[in-house]
């Protein structure tokens, strides 16, 4: 229950707490933001019993262990996602760059990356191995097998990764993108929720990490999903980030954006490419 009579989010504890949440993860709140916040903030008052917004930021401000502020973090992205998000990535994958990169295996390639860099509650990770899983079946090559694909999946938010970790849906999630032939081949239902095959969760790395960290603990990769995520940024938050990109993309990668999102303010260090009037991104040089 959330506590009674809290006095309203002041302009004051606004600008606070915004300032924190950029320097933390990136997300920019603008000044017609401050219900959001507000709304947002609530249940972690009410969890950590503050009678007010001013307490609760000093709490956080103080969090030698920073679980206040992970809780932060949780309240304040937007975790919003669902299975084959855009359809346009996965068209890309599954004609383009799977059969691209298996001939690439059988010429010596060791093993493809991927990283979906905003995986939220694990929908567009499942998604991708779902293609590949498929793609492979269909092939029939037995010397090219799953285990020859990585994805890594990251998000700041330990609340969604957690959801993305278990791989249990209820039916509102299922609903959302998910078919009845991919169901039957993958899920298992257990009381309210589908459960996802062992098998595509042993392809996908799940780790928390922060978009404004260093990229180099994550290696390389052959493709980049950075979807949704950018729009919460500041115009200097994208350019750093979709520099640290370019930087992680091997040479001929693909990185893919969501639909509504563009690159052409921040960087030119990427050509937009078309398949099949599907966009995607290859850095400029390579
Ligand atoms: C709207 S979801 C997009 C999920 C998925 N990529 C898609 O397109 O469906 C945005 C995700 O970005 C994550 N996020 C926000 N700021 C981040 C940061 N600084 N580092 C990593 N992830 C972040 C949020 O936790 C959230 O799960």
């Amino acid at each position: 229950m959330a506590p009674r009579n809290i006095p309203p989010l002041t302009t004051q504890e606004f600008s606070l707490f915004r300032q924190f949440v950029e320097a933390e993860s990136g997300i920019s709140l603008g000044d017609d933001k401050q219900y959001l916040l507000e709304s947002r903030l609530k249940g972690l008052m009410a969890d950590m019993h503050c009678t007010g917004y001013g307490e609760l930021y000093r709490l956080i401000k103080e969090d030698k262990r920073g679980h206040v502020r992970q809780k932060l973090i949780d309240a304040i992205t937007t975790n919003e996602t669902l299975w084959f998000r855009d359809k346009a990535p996965f068209i890309i994958l599954e004609e383009f760059f799977l059969p691209a990169m298996v001939e690439r295996i059988r010429n010596g390639k060791f093993r493809v990356r991927i990283w979906s860099a905003a995986c939220s509650t694990g929908q567009e990770p499942y998604s991708l191995a779902i293609v590949i899983h498929n793609f492979l079946q269909r092939l029939g090559d037995a010397k090219i097998t799953p285990q020859q694909f990585e994805i890594i999946a990251t998000d700041i938010s330990k609340e969604a990764l957690g959801v993305a970790k278990m791989g249990a849906y209820d039916k509102f999630s299922m609903e959302r993108g998910m078919d009845r032939s991919n169901i039957d081949r993958y899920f298992k239902q257990k009381q309210r929720f589908w459960i996802i095959n062992p098998i595509l969760k042993k392809m996908i790395d799940f780790r928390q990490f922060n978009l404004l960290g260093k990229f180099s603990e994550l290696g390389t990769f052959d493709m980049v999903l950075c979807r949704n995520v950018a729009i919460y940024f500041s115009h200097e938050t994208k350019i750093k980030l979709y520099d640290k990109i370019r930087q992680v993309l091997k040479p001929q990668g693909l990185f893919v954006l969501g639909s509504t999102e563009s690159m052409t303010f921040y960087t030119q260090a990427f050509k937009s490419k078309e398949f099949k009037s599907n966009i995607y991104y290859e850095a400029v040089d390579s």
